[in-house]
């Protein structure tokens, strides 16, 4: 039997509504609304996509936005001095630095400037530390590992007890994710382009999050029947028949592991809207945080 469509389009909708209705309220009861501020720097064509829909994504909630676009050549200093003004800037209640950031850029010391108070991506060393230890909660969850989470929730799939694999251990997903699954009581294993037996390994999911940015390594014989699949991946392939000359795949072969699953994430249109809706999420919990 074919897998449920896990809809994050439609449940993304469904959040964003929700926040809505809580920036209205604010907005009633306190005169303000959040506000967030992006950083962008450089001129990267996928990140000032992201950039430019996060910002879409926060007019239609009511969320107040303010870019900041850096060129390429700014400099380590002058970039911190963006941060601290907006960590100073009261109107400003979240602050997104987007990655990757230029190479001569110490992306460490610029999330860490972050004020973490303000830190909406989750990014912060401290919140990252809290994150990965037992009973230290973090202020702010990173949006896309916490928009999985929030998926497998609202489908109403049971996490405790059952077997995770991650597949991918970046910073801004695989690991994140890995210690969200752990804390809610999954048995999690974290492997990657390196691990032995990889197949094998993957097909021990209960529940996978493929997060290792590789167009469709998932092959259907990797996933056993019943799993439920999460594919964070967002691929570029060729595609001469598409106007743009390419299309987007996941890191999981859709088409074939839709037969075997019990509940997959298509791409696009899975976790990619889930991510910005968390991202709106952690902004308005940290102006209703800030206001009390
Ligand atoms: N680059 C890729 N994903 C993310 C994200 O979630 N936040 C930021 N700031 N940059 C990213």
């Amino acid at each position: 039997m074919p897998a449920k469509l896990i809809d994050g389009k439609a449940i993304a909708a469904t959040i964003r509504s929700e926040i809505k209705t809580e920036v209205d309220a604010m907005r009633a009861a306190h005169h303000r609304v959040p506000g967030l501020a992006t950083v962008l720097v450089g001129a990267r064509k996928d990140s000032q996509t992201y950039v430019r829909m996060k910002k879409k994504a926060c007019a239609e909630v009511g969320i107040t936005s303010f870019g900041h676009d850096l060129p390429a050549d700014t400099s380590q200093e002058a970039l911190l001095a963006v941060v601290r003004d907006l960590n100073a800037n009261p109107e400003v209640d979240g602050i997104l630095v987007q990655l990757p950031l230029p190479d001569h850029i110490d992306d460490e010391e610029i999330l860490g400037a972050v004020s973490l108070e303000k830190d909406v991506d989750g990014f912060h060393p401290l919140n990252i530390g809290r994150l990965s230890m037992k009973r230290r909660d973090p202020l702010f969850v990173p949006c896309t590992p916490k928009g999985c989470i929030e998926l497998l929730d609202r489908m109403a799939v049971e996490i405790q007890g059952k077997r995770a694999v991650v597949l991918g251990r970046s910073n801004i997903v695989g690991l994140p994710v890995a210690m969200l699954l752990l804390h809610r009581n999954a048995t999690v294993t974290i492997c990657h382009s390196r691990t032995r037996d990889l197949p094998e390994v993957v097909r021990s999911a209960e529940i996978l999050i493929a997060a290792v940015g590789r167009a469709e390594m998932v092959k259907q014989d990797w996933v056993q029947p019943g799993a439920v699949v999460i594919d964070v991946g967002v691929n570029a392939v060729d595609d001469p028949a598409s106007e743009k000359g390419y299309r987007l795949v996941g890191d999981v072969a859709f088409d074939e592991v839709k037969e075997v699953a019990s509940a997959i994430t298509p791409v696009p249109g899975g976790v990619g809207p889930m991510t910005i809706a968390m991202l709106l999420r952690n902004t308005l919990d940290s102006a209703q945080r800030r206001l009390t």
